[in-house]
């Protein structure tokens, strides 16, 4: 019986890591395919358009801004709206439409991944 249980837990376990680790490939390719001309293959950023600059989306830079709080970076990625729910610069797009939000939950869960 306690047998059972410790291999439920071991093979639950095992079984959400490799969900997640799916989902960090899936957001890895939606960010290569839609991001990374703006924000960079690394995540690094510092593109200039005009006056704006592609922000850095590495975990750090995110973490100092977004606090770790998924509802705001989803709404930044969805809605383009920054931590305060001020609209961010363009050409920083709206993916609403045209990312879901398990697509945006994937990118953020690969981010979360890049370190500098
Ligand atoms: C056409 C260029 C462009 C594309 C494509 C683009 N971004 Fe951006 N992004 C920007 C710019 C420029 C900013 C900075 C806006 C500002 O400072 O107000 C930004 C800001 C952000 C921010 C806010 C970061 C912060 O520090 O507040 C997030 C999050 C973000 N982008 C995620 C993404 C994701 C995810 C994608 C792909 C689905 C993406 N962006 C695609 C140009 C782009």
């Amino acid at each position: 019986m306690i047998r059972g249980v410790i291999m439920g837990l071991i093979l639950g376990a095992s079984l959400s890591s490799a969900a997640m680790a799916k989902n960090i490939q899936h957001g890895k390719e939606l960010f290569l395919a839609h991001c990374s001309a703006c924000h960079l293959a690394s995540g690094a950023g510092g593109v200039h358009f005009g006056s704006a600059v592609s922000a850095d989306l590495r975990a750090p830079g995110l973490e100092t801004t977004y606090h770790n709080n998924d509802k705001l970076l989803l709404r930044a990625i969805l809605d383009a709206r920054d931590e305060t729910d001020e609209p961010l610069d363009a050409p920083m797009p709206a993916w609403r439409g045209k990312l879901t939000q398990s697509d945006a939950q994937d990118i953020i869960a690969y981010l979360k991944t890049l370190h500098s």
